[in-house]
């Protein structure tokens, strides 16, 4: 028999070993486009100075608008900011509220903004109990933008300053709608880094017979 005959028999058999000696959730096990860039998706802390395309951000937020959500009330507010006054202006008054903190954060190397030095942020509101909702949609954003060489960084940190009343003139210019608040923000940008995956404890899914 030919190599090239071969060579699909010889690979098979190699899959066929590898993933039946690990754990589904550790190896993908599948060739598949989605797999895949859930598997390879990092938190991006480092971005390149320039904002995320729009005609992407588009893509990106109907994929966030895609995403399963209660009765399909699609109770949420989703806001894109990419203007660097808003982002320098309300990190400005971040820093000041942080007093000596503020002035060791911004002297960090790479600082730029408190969204971890994003170009792009994109926060995202519901009204009280639809956090389970926006926290899909989250989801599908950053896996839409990985798949589409954008990094990202769900953040919580930044939106407890965001509540504070310092900071009520940026959370105005989001026209949240009545009742809705701040939930989380995604850090959005071209990565300027790419860390290596964080260990994941796979005890803590199993099956119950
Ligand atoms: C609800 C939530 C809040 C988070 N808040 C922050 C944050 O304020 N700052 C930050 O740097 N990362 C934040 N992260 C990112 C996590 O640190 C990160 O997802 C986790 O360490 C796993 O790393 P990975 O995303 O690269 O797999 C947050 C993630 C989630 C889901």
């Amino acid at each position: 028999m030919k190599h090239t005959t071969l060579f699909p028999l010889a690979l098979f058999v190699a899959m066929f070993v590898s993933c039946s000696n690990q754990s589904a959730v550790e190896s993908s096990c599948v060739d598949n486009p989605v797999v895949n860039t859930i598997m390879a998706r990092r938190s991006i802390r480092k971005y390149q100075d320039r904002p995320v395309d729009r005609a992407q951000m588009d893509t990106i937020l109907r994929c966030g608008l895609n995403a399963p959500n209660g009765m399909n009330r699609q109770d949420w507010a989703v806001r894109v900011v990419d203007n660097p006054e808003f982002l320098n202006g309300i990190t400005s008054l971040y820093l000041e509220k942080m007093g000596e903190r503020g002035v060791r954060m911004a002297s960090e190397p790479g600082w730029r903004n408190m969204f971890r030095n994003a170009p792009t942020v994109v926060f995202v509101a519901a009204p009280e109990g639809g956090e389970l909702n926006v926290g899909l949609l989250g989801e599908n954003m950053m896996l839409a933008a990985w798949s589409m060489g954008i990094g990202s960084c769900c953040l919580g940190g930044p939106i407890a300053f965001m509540r504070d009343e310092a900071a009520a003139p940026y959370v105005e210019r989001l026209k949240l709608p009545e009742g809705y608040r701040l939930v989380y923000a995604i850090a959005m940008g071209y990565a300027d880094e790419s860390p290596e995956a964080k260990p994941r404890d796979l005890s803590k899914a199993f099956y119950v017979e």
